[in-house]
């Protein structure tokens, strides 16, 4: 998602002076609100010009340290093991991937996902047709294996989020009544589940796939299960009985489950919803997400976005959902005991008793970073067993303590002042209110937690937080060490005794992002980084089969300020001298940011999601300068096509002569 105090419908955005407040979280609300452009010019930053008396008031690395002698023993060279010369920084209308690897476009918005989907026209489009085609903004990406159960790294399923949607680049002017523009966006919205084979080489979408299938937010019937199913505070006209809901929004980044279950997160579901807030029981519960917050018009035609009809709307939202895509007809289920925050994502990995560990960062300034433990083992032999495993267990919230230690809260009713004294009545309650629940306990609140991401090679979980100009100097803590932090860091955690399902955990830097010859950012990478290979901003992250932590960024409207250079996806060594080294593979077109990496299990392909190509910050594009719109956007990729706009795209990379990629 972008950089969320930019709007994707509001065209006012780029204005600083109207842009929404990011922070929702009251008790950390910044004395010094200062936006680091007005503090440091462009050319101040970007000649570097601020002196030593700038880096010493922007703090240290605390838990930076270098890798121990035993850490070190035994691990793999990692500059011998990556072989591939690391792209250049630059922005420009095209990708470019590694000499010696292809990028090919697998799937764009508008492609036909069911069957009868008819071609994409981007001046003829119906929420008709839309619900049939790959939805917008791709995010997560996830690869299931065909058959189930099978490694099998060429033949599988692709689950993929459409996060949200961006008029002014979707629609051209006058098209479609505001009733049926509404409909599409709510149908590009969701996720699809598309077959694809690699034959000769080549991956390609199986067209008339029993797998296909498109989720939205139009009308994809679901269930909610867990502690907050039933509950009052979910009821609605509709529904009053509180346990179905029809559709998901904002499904920003995800996890599958060790079942070959996706896990579709809501992120920034606070966009979405209108009415005023006056009178409403939930007001304070709402407006410490964000709301209101309209940035679309669905509330006018839809009273399920509409908080004046019903009150409880946005109760609704901002939840886990659970996807079976071996089962076209299996109904996604809201699970509610994960709670209900701006979920970034949900990887998920096993305690050592074999209980599931879901990780998940809470995308906002000041926010949280969260995991949920299940009470049942993970049933390894029998699928079926493992259909209800996320309705029961404990949901956890870090506090990172400046020694270095973690400590793993639990959100639980009646513990730790979760109580009906704190309007805490039930578990319900805790899961609907998680951040409120978060704060109480005494959550240490992070510098926009995005995704979060075991690594099953080396026991540890990395934890990119993309950014948090609004922290101030007396506001800095070891775990978010710089003020008017742009470029964000990335955490490590190494869970006590190797157990996931721990309380306790360790925790150090690994990276501070921003430019390292750049005094302004006390950016902090391996000491041997040469002049293009750091990044700002880390976002969506994954990891490969040999345990290579790999970085997607989006530095949003602000790319001119953090880097100069448009985003895209990096190998970061974790382990042993190399530690801190990181080094491009793919650089998206401008405007964009990268999203969903995503390994076959042979580690041979690697799929990306490249969401909302031309839109963000493309009034600093050197030779465009202005705002993109359908008419006149800043690139046509991947298409250059002139009736057509830029289209969020997956693009599937895979080396020259088939080895693993970036070996
Ligand atoms: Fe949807 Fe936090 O990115
Ligand atoms: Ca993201
Ligand atoms: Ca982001
Ligand atoms: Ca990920």
């Amino acid at each position: 998602m972008l950089q969320h105090d930019d709007s994707p419908e509001d065209p006012c955005a780029h204005h600083d002076s109207q842009r929404q407040a990011d922070v929702s979280n009251p008790s950390d609300a910044p004395s010094l609100d200062v936006l680091i452009a007005r503090r440091y010019s462009r050319r101040a930053l970007l000649q570097g010009v601020l002196g030593a008396s700038a880096v010493a008031t922007l703090g240290g690395w605390p838990g930076a340290r270098r890798a121990t002698a035993a850490e070190r023993e035994g691990a793999p060279s990692w500059s011998a093991s990556m072989t591939f010369a690391g792209v250049a920084h630059g922005i420009d209308a095209e990708h470019h991937v590694a000499r010696g690897y292809r990028a090919d476009i697998l799937l764009r918005w508008g492609d036909p996902v069911l069957a009868d989907a008819p071609a994409f026209d981007a001046h003829a489009q119906s929420a008709n047709a839309q619900r049939r085609q790959f939805g917008y903004n791709n995010d997560f990406v996830g690869y299931v294996p065909l058959p189930y159960g099978s490694q099998n790294s060429e033949h599988g399923l692709l689950c993929v989020n459409h996060e949200y949607t961006e008029a002014r680049l979707m629609f051209p002017a006058g098209s479609a009544s505001s009733a049926e523009r509404v409909a599409i966006e709510m149908a590009a919205h969701g996720g699809s589940i598309v077959e694809v084979r690699k034959t000769g080489g080549r991956w390609q979408v199986v067209s008339d796939s029993a797998y296909a299938r498109r989720i939205n937010a139009l009308d994809t019937a679901m269930r909610f299960a867990g502690p907050a199913a039933g509950s009052a505070r979910l009821r609605t006209r509709d529904d009053p009985d509180a346990r179905r809901v029809t559709g998901t929004i904002a499904n920003c980044a995800g996890g599958i489950t060790p079942w070959g279950t996706w896990l579709m997160a809501e992120e920034n579901f606070h966009y979405y919803f209108g009415g005023k807030l006056d009178g409403n029981p939930e007001a304070d519960n709402y407006r410490r997400y964000g709301l209101p917050s309209t940035r679309y018009a669905w509330s006018r035609h839809d009273r399920r976005f509409d908080l004046a009809a019903e009150a409880n709307a946005a109760n609704r939202y901002g939840w886990i959902v659970e996807v079976d895509p071996y089962d076209p007809l299996a109904v996604p289920v809201k699970r509610t005991a994960l709670g209900r925050f701006r979920h970034e994502a949900a990887a998920n990995t096993l305690g050592k008793d074999g209980r599931l560990v879901v990780y998940s960062g809470d995308d906002q300034a000041f926010e949280y970073l969260y995991k949920f433990v299940t009470a049942g083992k993970v049933d390894s032999r029998e699928r079926a067993a493992n259909r209800d495993l996320l309705d029961d267990g404990t949901l956890y919230v870090a506090r990172f303590e400046a020694d270095g230690t973690l400590r793993w809260l639990p959100l639980v009713h009646g513990q730790g002042g979760l109580e009906a004294d704190n309007g805490f009545h039930d578990q319900a309650d805790v899961v609907i209110e998680a951040r409120r629940a978060a704060t109480l306990l005494g959550a240490t609140p992070l510098d926009r937690p995005e995704d979060v991401e075991p690594n099953p090679v080396n026991g540890r979980v990395y934890v990119m937080l993309t950014g948090n100009h609004r922290r101030g100097h007396e506001a800095v803590d070891a775990a978010n060490p710089r003020a008017a932090n742009l470029w964000g860091h990335i955490l490590e955690l190494t869970p006590h005794d190797g157990d996931h399902a721990a309380t306790r955990a360790s925790w150090r830097i690994v990276i501070g992002a921003g430019n390292p010859r750049d005094p302004a950012t006390a950016a902090h990478w391996h000491p041997q980084t040469a002049e293009n290979d750091w990044f700002a901003c880390p976002d969506n992250a994954a990891v490969d089969p040999r345990g290579n932590l790999w970085v997607a960024t989006d530095q949003g409207s602000r790319w001119h300020l953090t880097s100069g250079s448009a985003d895209g996806l990096w190998a970061l060594a974790t382990d042993g001298e190399e530690r801190g080294r990181a080094r491009m593979l793919y650089r998206a077109p401008v405007g964009s940011e990268v999203c969903g990496p995503c390994f076959t299990p042979d580690g041979r392909t690697l799929f990306l999601a490249v969401q909302h190509p031309g839109s963000d910050g493309t009034e600093a594009f050197t030779g465009f300068g202005r705002r993109s719109s359908f008419a006149d956007p800043a690139t046509r990729w991947p298409d250059f096509d002139d009736r057509t706009p830029p289209r969020p795209s997956v693009v599937v990379i895979t080396r020259d002569d088939g080895g693993p990629i970036g070996s």
